[in-house]
C-alpha cells in the first residue's frame, strides 16, 4: 500500500532516468558527430528542447487540482505485456525499443501510410494537459500530459465520411515485453477503439510527454492514447497502429470479459462493477486516513461529453 501525503509540485519535476541516461548517450553520439539533430529531437525531448519549454496550457486542464506527484505515477503503472504487478513494469519495461516510432494509420482514410513519430510532431502544436484519470481498479490520478489532440492527427490523413471508429494497437515486441511471449489472460496486441466523435473530441490526446519531460517508457511511451472521461483501460499505451473503421472494433479487456469491461467504459458511479463498487475512489498519493474521493460521472468531464451520448442508456452501454 502506497502511503503518500497529496501536494502540489512543479510539472518539471526531476529529470526521469531513462531520459537521463537517454540524453547523455544522445550528446555523447552527437559529439562524435555519429547523429543528425532530426534524429534526435523527440529522445531528447523535454525540458532541453525549445519546442517543450514553455508549453502552453489546454483550457480543458484542471487548475484547481493537485498533480499527483510523478513518482508515483511512474512507478504504479497498469502495463500487462510487462507484467500484471504495478511496481514491476518500471524496470521492465527499460528494455523496450521505441526509437524512430513510425505509426502505421490506414483504414477509412485518403492518405493511408506509415507516419514517422517525429514528423507528426513537428506538424503539430504539443500542449500541457492536466487531466484527472480513474481507472477502473477505482484509484484516480491528476497528471500533466503533453501532447496533442487526436483530432489533428485524423485531419492530417484526412478522414472518410464512412470513419465511424477509430482502433487503436500497441505495439508487438514480445523478446521485451515477456508476458506477450505467453497466452496469458490477454490476447495480444492490446487493441482498444473508440466512436469517431469520441476520437474527435478536443479532450482526447495523444500523449508524448508528462510533467514537461517524454513519457517514460512504463507509462507508454513514446506515444499513447489519453481519455479523460473515461476508465484508464481506454488510454492505450505505446501505439503503433491507428485505424479508422466502419464498424465497432473487438477490444482487448471487452474481449477478455465483456460482462465487467464495456465497449464504452465512460466512468460511471452508478454502474458497479461486477466485483466492485464504482462509486467512489482512492486518489494516489492521498494519505491512508484520507476518506476516498466521490467518483463522477464521466469522471467530471459531463459539460463537455454528456451530449455525445443523449438517449443512450448508459447502464446498458457501459
Ligand atoms: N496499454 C497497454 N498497451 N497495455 C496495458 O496493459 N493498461 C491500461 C492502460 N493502457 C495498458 C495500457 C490500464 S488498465 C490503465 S489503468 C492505464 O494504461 C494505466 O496507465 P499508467 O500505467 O500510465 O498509469
Amino acid at each position: 500500500m502506497i502511503i503518500k501525503t497529496e501536494k502540489t509540485i512543479p510539472t518539471s519535476e526531476i529529470t526521469d532516468q531513462w531520459v537521463f541516461q537517454r540524453r547523455r548517450t544522445i550528446i555523447k553520439a552527437m559529439m562524435a558527430g555519429m547523429l543528425l539533430p532530426s534524429a534526435v529531437s523527440l529522445a531528447s525531448a523535454g525540458s532541453d528542447d525549445p519546442r517543450w519549454r514553455d508549453l502552453q496550457r489546454s483550457p480543458y486542464s484542471d487548475d484547481t487540482a493537485s498533480l499527483t506527484p510523478k513518482r508515483l505515477v511512474e512507478n504504479y503503472t497498469n502495463y500487462y505485456e510487462f507484467s500484471f504487478n504495478k511496481e514491476d513494469s518500471s524496470d521492465l519495461a527499460q528494455h523496450l525499443r521505441i526509437d524512430r516510432w513510425n505509426i502505421a494509420i490506414g483504414g477509412e482514410v485518403e492518405k493511408p501510410g506509415q507516419y514517422f513519430l517525429e514528423d507528426i510532431i513537428a506538424k503539430l502544436t504539443l500542449k500541457e494537459y492536466v487531466y484527472r484519470f480513474r481507472c477502473v481498479e477505482a484509484w484516480s490520478m491528476v497528471v500533466p500530459w503533453v501532447g496533442f489532440p487526436l483530432a489533428d492527427l485524423i485531419k492530417l490523413v484526412n478522414p472518410l465520411s464512412t470513419a465511424k471508429f477509430v482502433k487503436f494497437t500497441t505495439l508487438m515486441q514480445p523478446d521485451t515485453m515477456p508476458k506477450q511471449r505467453i497466452k496469458a489472460m490477454l490476447d495480444w496486441p492490446y487493441v482498444e477503439a473508440l466512436r469517431i466523435d469520441e476520437a474527435v473530441h478536443p479532450l482526447t490526446i495523444m500523449a508524448v510527454g508528462m510533467y514537461g519531460d517524454i513519457l517514460p517508457k512504463q507509462n507508454g511511451a513514446p506515444l499513447r492514447l489519453v481519455v479523460p472521461w473515461k476508465y484508464g483501460f481506454k488510454s492505450i499505451k505505446a501505439v503503433v497502429k491507428i485505424e479508422l473503421t466502419k464498424t465497432a472494433p473487438m477490444t482487448t479487456w471487452h474481449a477478455f470479459a465483456p460482462n465487467e469491461y464495456g465497449f464504452y467504459a465512460n466512468v460511471n458511479p452508478d454502474v458497479p462493477h461486477p466485483r466492485w463498487s464504482q462509486s467512489s475512489e482512492r486518489r494516489l498519493g492521498s494519505g491512508y486516513f484520507m476518506p476516498r474521493r466521490r467518483t463522477e460521472l464521466f469522471n467530471g468531464y459531463g459539460e463537455q461529453v454528456a451530449a455525445m451520448y443523449g438517449d443512450l442508456d448508459l447502464r446498458h452501454f457501459f
